[in-house]
């Protein structure tokens, strides 16, 4: 299921500055950490909730309570989703942490792991926030979810933090696992030849980090 960022004019602004390829890094890096924390705000909001009561200076409140951080765990798709770590620990310090690398050879696009560390206890956690900020063929994505379901994490539990994808990418994932949640900012309409996102924005790792 695909849950889109709605198309405020505050998020199509910061859309237009990040797409744009004469942005300076520092507009770049400005405008899509506040996209991230309107992602993650998104997300937050699809977890399950419990009832809390809480006393105001004037009465009683009847609210809810979001499931507690450390009940939760970010996974990180190395490189890129790196740049939305630091937003979702800035909102969640205590959130536990796993990275996994996985890189999409530039010739073919097939993505390959190369590395993955996670919290043992994964698969207790009441939701896993899987991030990469670009989903395109959707390769790099499925082996990551077929990592987190190897270690035990139920799909049903994760839910996907995407800045742009394609409908390509999102078939794929849903294909694979139907029950993944993917919460993006924007489906743009197809892939280049090279398998990049059209009109996307163009290597978000590299525009972000500054190596392009
Ligand atoms: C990018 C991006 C995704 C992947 C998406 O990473 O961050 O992980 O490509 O493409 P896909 O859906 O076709 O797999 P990349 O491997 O370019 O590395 P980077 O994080 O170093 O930019
Ligand atoms: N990775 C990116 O950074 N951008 C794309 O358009 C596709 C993959």
């Amino acid at each position: 299921m695909a849950i889109v960022l709605r198309d405020t004019p505050l998020v199509r602004a910061l859309f237009t500055r990040i797409r744009d390829k004469e942005a300076s890094r520092e507009q770049f890096v400005t405008c899509s950490d506040r996209l991230v924390h309107l992602l993650v705000e998104e997300a937050l909001a699809h977890l399950p909730t419990s009832p809390l009561t809480v006393a105001t200076p004037c009465g009683a409140f009847d609210g809810l309570a979001l499931p507690a951080d450390h009940t939760l765990c970010a996974v990180s798709i190395l490189r890129a989703a790196d740049c939305m770590l630091g937003v979702v620990r800035a909102m969640m310090p205590s959130i536990t942490v796993g990275k996994v690398l996985i890189q999409r050879d530039e010739a073919t696009a097939l993505p390959s792991l190369l590395y993955a560390k996670l919290p043992p206890d994964i698969a207790a956690k009441a939701a896993v926030l899987l991030l990469d900020p670009m989903l395109a063929t959707g390769g790099s994505a499925v082996k990551c979810i077929e990592l987190l379901v190897e270690r035990g994490v139920d799909p049903a539990k994760i839910v996907f933090v995407n800045v742009v994808c394609c409908g390509e990418g999102l078939e794929a994932v849903a294909k694979a696992f139907p029950q993944v949640r993917v919460v993006t900012g924007a489906i743009d309409p197809i892939l280049n030849e090279s398998k990049y996102i059209v009109p996307g924005l163009g290597d978000f790792g590299d525009r972000y980090f500054g190596t392009d």
